[in-house]
C-alpha cells in the first residue's frame, strides 16, 4: 500500500520506517529541508536503537522516500499519517497549529478517497476538527481516524513492530478495513486491534500516559514515606508488583518522570477536564509531587556538606531523561543542574548520548566529560540522574581514588544498600535508608 507520513519526528520517522519494513511504499514529508536532505543521504536525524538499520535497508530497497513537497508526498497515498508536534500551548492544552495547518493544506490537493490518520497525541475532538478543516476545501471523500501511538523512546522500533495493542478510532467501515489491513503484519501474535470511536481513541492515549505517570508518582510517594518510616521501597515494589492486578512494570521510584510525553500529556488532560468543567484531582497531585521529586536529592546534598554547596564540584552521571535516548526534554538532570549552579557548584557531567543536546541548551556553564570516570576527578560527590546500564556496575576501586569523598546521591536506586555499606560509601537513594 502507498502511504504518506507528514512530520518526521520520533513518531513519524518510526511509523514511516516500520510501515516500509512491512512492505508498504512510504513517503515521509517534512517542511525542514535540511532534515529531508540528511535523510536522503542516509542520515537518521534522531538516536533510536535499531532505527538506522531499518531506515537504510528500506531506503536502499526503494520503499522509503522523502520530500518537502506535500502534494508530491501524498500522491497516490491510500493512507496519510499526521505525526506532527503538539507542543503545550500557552494555557497548557496541546497546541494544534501544525496539525490544522496541514489539514488546511491537504483539503484542496486531495484527488481520491483517502484515510487521514491522527498519530500525534491530540486532545479529544481533534479528529472532528481536522476533518472540518480538510472539508473546507476538499472535493473528494475522506475519513479522519484517530490512531494514537504508544511507543516508548529508546525501544520505539520494537514497540511499533510488536505492539501490545493497536487502538483505532473511526466510525467508517471503509477506513476500518484499510487500517486493519495495514496493521495485520504487526499483530500476528494475537495482540488486539481495538476499534472504537474517534473521541475514545484520543482519550485512550491520554488515559494511558496519565495512568502510567500516576503509577510512578504513587511509587515515588511510597518511597518518600518509606524514608520516613524506615522501610525499603525496593521490597515494597517486589511485594506489590507480584500481584497481577498491580503488575511489575512502572513501579520504579526515582527522581520523577520526564520526557516529552508524560509531563505534557498529564498537563493537557488536566486542562481538558477543566474545560469540560471537571476537576481531575489526582492529576494535579501527580504534577505537584513530580515537581518536588525531581530535585529531591538537593536538600540531602546540602545537609551532607553542612548547608553550603558553594565551590563544591559535583559529578553528574546521566543527562538524558531516561536511558537509550539522547532526549533531554523535561529531564530531571536539567532541574538539578539549575539548582546546583544557583548554589554555587561546579558541575562535571557525563552522558553517553545526551551531552550535545544539553550543551545546545545551556552551553558551557558545566563541563562535559568523555567518560564517567573523568567526571569524578576531584569531585566532592557523585549524583546519578539516569540509569544507563554502564553506571550499574562501575569500577569502585577506580571511583574510590577519584572522588574526594566516598558519597553518592543516586536518583535511580542503582546499587544494593549492603554492597555500598561494605564499600564504605555514604549512599543516598530514593525510598531506602541511608
Ligand atoms: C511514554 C509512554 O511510556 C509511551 O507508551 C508513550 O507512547 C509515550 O510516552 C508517548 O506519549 O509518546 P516515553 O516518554 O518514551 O514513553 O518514556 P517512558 O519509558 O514511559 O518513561 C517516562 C518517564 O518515566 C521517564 O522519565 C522514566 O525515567 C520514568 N519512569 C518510568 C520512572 O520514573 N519509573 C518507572 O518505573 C518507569
Amino acid at each position: 500500500m502507498k502511504i504518506a507520513v507528514i512530520g518526521t519526528g520520533y513518531v513519524g520517522l518510526v511509523t514511516g520506517t516500520c510501515f516500509a519494513e512491512t512492505g508498504n511504499q512510504v513517503t515521509c514529508v517534512d517542511i525542514d529541508e535540511k532534515k529531508i536532505e540528511k535523510m536522503r543521504n542516509g542520515i537518521v536525524p534522531i538516536y533510536e536503537p535499531g532505527l538506522e538499520d531499518l531506515f537504510n535497508r528500506n531506503k536502499n530497497e526503494g520503499r522509503l522516500s522523502f520530500t518537502t513537497n506535500l502534494q508530491e508526498g501524498i500522491k497516490d497515498a491510500k493512507i496519510i499519517f499526521l505525526a506532527l508536534p503538539t507542543p503545550p500551548g500557552e494555557n497548557g492544552s496541546a497546541d494544534l497549529k501544525y496539525i490544522l495547518k496541514v489539514a488546511d493544506d491537504l483539503g484542496p490537493i486531495l484527488d481520491q478517497y483517502v484515510v487521514i490518520v491522527d498519530k500525534s497525541t491530540v486532545p479529544v475532538g481533534t479528529a472532528e476538527l481536522v476533518s472540518s478543516h480538510i472539508a473546507k476545501n476538499a472535493t473528494v471523500e475522506f475519513d479522519v481516524v484517530s490512531n494514537p501511538e504508544f511507543l516508548r523512546e529508546g525501544v520505539a522500533v520494537e514497540d511499533f513492530m510488536k505492539p501490545d495493542r493497536v487502538v483505532i478510532g473511526t466510525s467508517s467501515e471503509k477506513a476500518k478495513n484499510m487500517m486493519n489491513k495495514l496493521y495485520a503484519p504487526l499483530v500476528r501474535q494475537g495482540n488486539p486491534v481495538i476499534f472504537m470511536d474517534e473521541r475514545s481513541a484520543e482519550m485512550t492515549k491520554y488515559a494511558a500516559n496519565a495512568f502510567l505517570a500516576t503509577k510512578i508518582t504513587f511509587m515515588n510517594e511510597i518511597a518518600n514515606l518509606c524514608e520516613k518510616v524506615g522501610a525499603n521501597v525496593d521490597d515494597i515494589r517486589r511485594g506489590i508488583g507480584t500481584d497481577s492486578r498491580i503488575g511489575k512494570r512502572f513501579l520504579f521510584a526515582g527522581i520523577g518522570y520526564g520526557g516529552s510525553c508524560f509531563p505534557k500529556d498529564v498537563q493537557a488532560l488536566e486542562k481538558t477536564s477543566k474545560e469540560f468543567d471537571y476537576e481531575f484531582k489526582i492529576l494535579q497531585a501527580v504534577m505537584d509531587v513530580n515537581e518536588d521529586q525531581k530535585t529531591k536529592l538537593i536538600p540531602r546534598l546540602k545537609e551532607y556538606f553542612g548547608g553550603d554547596l558553594k565551590g563544591k564540584t559535583i559529578a553528574l552521571w546521566g543527562l538524558a531523561f531516561k536511558p537509550y535516548t539522547d532526549d533531554i526534554r523535561e529531564a530531571p538532570s536539567l532541574y538539578n543542574i539549575k539548582e546546583l549552579l544557583e548554589a554555587g557548584c561546579i558541575i562535571k557531567a557525563y552522558d553517553p548520548e545526551a551531552a550535545a543536546n544539553v550543551k545546545g541548551v545551556i552551553g558551557d556553564v558545566i563541563t562535559y566529560t568523555k567518560g564517567p570516570y573523568e567526571a569524578l576527578k576531584e569531585a566532592d560527590a557523585l549524583m546519578i540522574m539516569t540509569e544507563w546500564p554502564q553506571f550499574r556496575t562501575p569500577e569502585f576501586d577506580v571511583m574510590n581514588v577519584l572522588l574526594k569523598n566516598k558519597v553518592i546521591f543516586d536518583g535511580r536506586n542503582l546499587y544494593e544498600l549492603d554492597a555500598m555499606k561494605e564499600l564504605g560509601y555514604t549512599y543516598y537513594s530514593i525510598g531506602r535508608e541511608t
